[in-house]
């Protein structure tokens, strides 16, 4: 389920009004909500109960401190993928010893910080960062908790941009690797060998891609068990999550749709995947982000201007790609609905930010109700990847943050002040504090 509907033809987020809190806070504003968050990872959690496990939420998907809180509290780890993530982890109070640090360039000193947080597991990307944790480890007299990442080599079916598991990618050690590999790390000083890793890709909407290279992997992981004694085998993120339809199936239970269509539940996800993994008998992790944080928000703009050509409607909007990149860089899809429901027909109408590229669009040909100057619109499941991928392109301030829970409202960042976009530049030493033309 997610907390947006409309009460009364007006948008809620829980029993907030959205258009209270446009008034308040004014627009682009982000707004999430804490029973979304909640009521997602607890029915994943409970899906999982069969399992020893650890949900490690991958907060590169929205990483604001207020959003990491309400995840530890409920007892999550944490996917990090940088010191600044492992950092703000431990600024919103969760635990760093229930991260677990990927990601293909980690620096020494990002390795050594890891260390000194005892931090869960090294999720390990190529045998040259084996050699560099190990030596780092040594140098700090500390023992690295390790866990080299596979490649499966299965194609998850999804966005190329977001595809992770085919040797087409970057990430992680072919599957015929690494036996070898484990057997030299294994020689290695100061590491742990403490399991393996996998993740194939982000929103995929079906089981069997995640079937299937579990199968693949599972009796890799048995053998390894054998070998090194294993605690954890992490099965990765990319459970999926609806886009279109999302306001109507909130209120349906976000797994099917009106129109019918079918997303991967977590009990679906638990039912195929608990048998395969039980007899391993060890800890699961996961690592979902978007299935987490994705339905809990939404992303409020006001319109500015109406312009009609020959052939289009445009909708020009104050938010922008800089705030919301997805449909610029992914095409992806957002459900855009007004603040205030309206009837009547609609109009095919393309949604554009202000910024001076063709790509700053929000939806092309989109049928919209009538909407004028003035007027709001919401982009829905915009809670993943939204806010953390914004930048201050065109020195545009990054809008604000704001969580929900029940009635109450609280501004989780406030909004950049246009100063703040240059307050780390300075001019040089060699140019004079006023400019001379
Ligand atoms: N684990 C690893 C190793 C990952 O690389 C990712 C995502 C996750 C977990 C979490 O995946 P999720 O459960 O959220 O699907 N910006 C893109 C998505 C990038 C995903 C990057 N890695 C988007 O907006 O669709």
């Amino acid at each position: 389920m997610h907390s947006f509907r409309y009460v009364k033809d007006q948008l809620q987020c829980e029993d907030v009004i959205l258009a209270d809190l446009v008034k308040k806070h004014g627009t682009p504003l982000y707004v999430y909500s804490q029973a979304t968050l909640s009521d997602h990872f607890t029915k994943l959690d409970q899906a999982l109960a069969p399992l020893d496990h650890l949900i490690c939420f991958a907060m590169k998907s929205n990483s604001n401190l207020a959003v990491i809180r309400t995840l530890a509290d409920l007892g999550s780890g944490f996917d990090t993928v940088s010191a600044g993530e492992i950092r703000r982890v431990i600024a919103a109070g969760g635990d760093p010893r229930k991260c677990v640090f990927a990601g293909v360039g980690k620096t020494e000193e990002e390795i050594a910080f890891a260390l000194d947080q005892s931090i869960y597991s090294f999720n390990v990307e190529s045998e040259a960062e084996l050699g560099r944790i190990s030596r780092v480890a040594v140098k700090r007299r500390k023992i690295a908790p390790i866990a080299v990442r596979v490649n499966p080599n299965v194609d998850a079916g999804t966005h190329a941009k977001i595809t992770t598991g085919t040797y087409e990618n970057k990430f992680g050690i072919a599957f015929e690797e690494i036996e070898g590999v484990y057997a030299r790390a294994s020689r290695l000083p100061n590491l742990r060998l403490r399991g393996l890793q996998m993740h194939i890709g982000s929103q995929l909407t079906e089981v069997k891609p995640f079937a299937f290279s579990v199968d693949k992997v599972a009796p890799l992981v048995a053998r390894l068990n054998g070998k090194y004694g294993f605690d954890f085998f992490s099965i990765g993120g990319g459970i999926g999550i609806v886009y279109k339809d999302a306001l109507a199936s909130g209120s349906e239970g976000w797994w099917k749709t009106p129109t019918g269509r079918r997303i991967l539940t977590p009990s679906t996800y638990a039912e195929t995947l608990v048998p395969k993994l039980k007899s391993l008998g060890l800890r699961i992790l996961l690592e979902p982000g978007r299935f987490l944080t994705g339905n809990a928000g939404a992303l409020v703009t006001r319109v500015e201007y109406i312009k009609k050509t020959g052939k289009k409607n445009f909708v020009i909007v104050d938010a922008a790609m800089n705030d919301l990149i997805r449909p610029a860089f992914y095409d992806s899809y957002h459900e855009i609905v007004p603040l205030g429901r309206r009837g009547g027909k609609t109009v095919p109408s393309d949604v554009v930010g202000p910024i001076c590229e063709s790509g700053d669009y929000f939806a092309k040909d989109r049928p919209l109700p009538k909407v004028g100057e003035g007027d709001c619109l919401v982009l829905l499941s915009a809670g993943a990847y939204g806010s953390v991928m914004g930048s201050n392109y065109n020195s545009r301030s990054l809008p604000p943050e704001i969580l929900v829970n029940g009635r109450k409202a609280s501004v989780v960042r406030r909004r950049q002040a246009i100063p703040e976009v240059w307050a780390g530049e300075k001019l040089a030493a060699w140019q004079g504090r006023k400019s001379k033309a």
